[in-house]
């Protein structure tokens, strides 16, 4: 289908040009700069339910911010006048809206229904649905144990082998779904091009019941092609040449690669050039996960991902989740001047989550220029960290609290615990309210010493969910993709392409080979 969108909208215009964040400068300056949030709450007791939305299974409270209704239609008008609604009409329509690479960005056709009609005509698309299966019966093929080792015994472990999105994926979501592990599955992931992980594994694996997943989009990064060599020597050292067809699968898009790796053809799971690297999960490269959860729990991650997708393309811009967190995220980053976002999961089983976000988030919006190519003329990226709960707290909620800077905070919390106790998971309840309400608020009492004066005053928003899910994880992930996309066009980057890795990576092997 003819592309005519990028040309014609993306990037059409610096954001700071735009009406609205020339109102929103002086909205800010005006209004908001000086008002607390203690006396925006005493001012109007309803903002808990003014500014709250419900989407899928995630409610976002979001009235401990800086906002007001003013706030909020300034905001949703900038992302009206940025084109926000074309751009997410051209992601679902196929569009190469990744211009630097000239690619389409169709993560969100890997969790579509056909009757969605997802972008249908681009090459690969219809194939979606066939990788699916394929993935299916392997898997079913492996619980089963018609698919075995070489020497006839189970497979047991897998091990993905990847890095970056082929990794941080699979990992992150096979800890936050570790309840829904088939009997005797195990996950295990190596990533480092240190060897350090592949070692230690082998130390405790056996070869005969151990399936290694290789995970690369190219086939060719280094650290994957590393690690990946290293376990094949391993396998043919404790087993022999033959068994490298038992023991490896892999996802990728790189068939001569593959070939000559020694991977089978039917052990191979392809994707796509529209898949990115950090949107990979919903793909093959979630085989290795599938193959520990099972794939009806991989489907119903997938069904998470298209209920915010169905959310996202359907619902009015200030009742739109994704968008209001790119917003709110645009307003304390190029109007109160934050640098950092934390992202604060009141689950352990999410503790991977924040990094998984660290990629997503600063690989797409860590751009200076625009996609016309010219330099931004504001901020773009934050910078993303976080950590799981009273980790957090023991750790550098001292900052958060007590520091110089604004730290914007998402705290995520599930009401039920996902299967540890009920009584346990209360007390991180309680915990998390707590800190939303400490850093809000601040204390009141007036003869305090300075240095147990909390100001308060501090940002955040809350996403609460009943439990944490392979639906409600889908939903998560997909809502925070969105956001990073509503960021991007409003600033007029490319938040597809990672050019930036680049050099780096060259430089390496170049030191490599003197
Ligand atoms: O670090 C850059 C990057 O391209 C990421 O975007 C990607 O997730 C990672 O490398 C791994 O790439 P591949 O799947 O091709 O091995």
């Amino acid at each position: 289908m003819a592309n005519t969108y990028t040309d014609r909208k993306l990037s059409a215009r610096y954001p700071t040009d735009l009406p609205a964040w020339k109102k929103l400068a002086g909205h800010f300056r005006e209004q908001m700069r000086n008002r607390t949030l203690r006396e925006l709450f005493s001012r109007d007791k309803k903002r808990p339910e003014k500014f709250g939305l419900e989407a899928g299974d995630l409610f976002l409270d979001y009235s401990k911010n800086h906002l007001t209704a003013t706030t909020r239609k300034l905001l949703t008008q900038l992302a009206r006048q940025a084109d926000v609604p074309a751009a997410i009409e051209a992601m679902f329509a196929g569009d190469r809206i990744n211009k630097t690479e000239d690619r389409a960005v169709l993560h969100v056709a890997l969790r579509a229904k056909i009757a969605d009609t997802v972008a249908l005509e681009t090459a690969g698309v219809p194939e979606v649905w066939e990788v699916l299966t394929k993935m299916e019966s392997f898997v079913e093929g492996v619980h089963s144990g018609a698919i075995k080792g070489s020497t006839g015994k189970r497979l047991t472990d897998i091990v993905n082998i990847g890095i970056g999105g082929s990794d941080l994926g699979p990992v992150m979501a096979s800890r936050a779904l570790r309840p829904y592990w088939k009997d005797a599955m195990r996950f295990h992931s190596v990533s480092n091009v240190d060897g350090t992980q592949l070692a230690d594994l082998t130390q405790e694996l056996d070869p005969e019941t151990t399936l290694f997943v290789v995970c690369s989009k190219t086939f060719t990064t280094l650290e994957t092609m590393t690690n990946a060599g290293r376990a094949r020597a391993w396998v043919v050292e404790n087993l022999d040449e033959l068994a490298v067809q038992y023991h490896f699968v892999a996802a990728s898009t790189n068939h001569e690669a593959m070939d000559e790796f020694g991977i089978r053809s039917d052990f191979r799971f392809g994707f796509w050039d529209w898949v990115g690297g950090r949107y990979s999960l919903w793909s093959a490269v979630g085989l290795s996960l599938a193959l520990v959860v099972g794939m009806d729990v991989f489907r119903a991650i997938l069904a998470g991902g298209r209920r915010m997708d169905l959310h996202f393309r359907q619902s009015p811009l200030d009742e739109n989740m994704p968008v209001l967190l790119a917003l709110l995220g645009t307003w304390y980053n190029n109007f109160f001047g934050a640098q950092s976002q934390a992202i604060l999961p009141y689950d352990n089983r999410l503790d991977r989550f924040p990094a998984y976000l660290q990629q997503l988030q600063m690989e797409s919006s860590g751009k200076s220029v625009r996609m016309d190519g010219k330099p931004v003329r504001c901020d773009t990226g934050m910078i993303i960290w976080g950590e799981a709960g009273n980790n957090a707290q023991h750790s550098f909620y001292q900052l958060l609290h007590q520091g110089t800077r604004l730290v914007p905070v998402d705290f995520l919390l599930p009401a039920r615990s996902s299967g540890a106790s009920q009584a346990q998971q209360d007390l991180a309840i309680a915990n998390c309210l707590a800190q939303a309400e400490a850093l809000m608020d601040g204390t009141k009492d007036a003869d305090l010493e300075p240095h147990r004066v909390h100001a308060g005053n501090r940002p955040s928003n809350t996403i609460h969910f009943d439990e944490l899910t392979p639906d409600v994880l889908g939903q998560l992930i997909a809502l925070y993709e969105h956001k990073v996309f509503v960021e991007g066009i409003v600033w007029g980057i490319n938040s597809f392409d990672q050019w930036g890795v680049e050099l780096g990576k060259r430089l390496a092997v170049a030191k490599l080979s003197t």
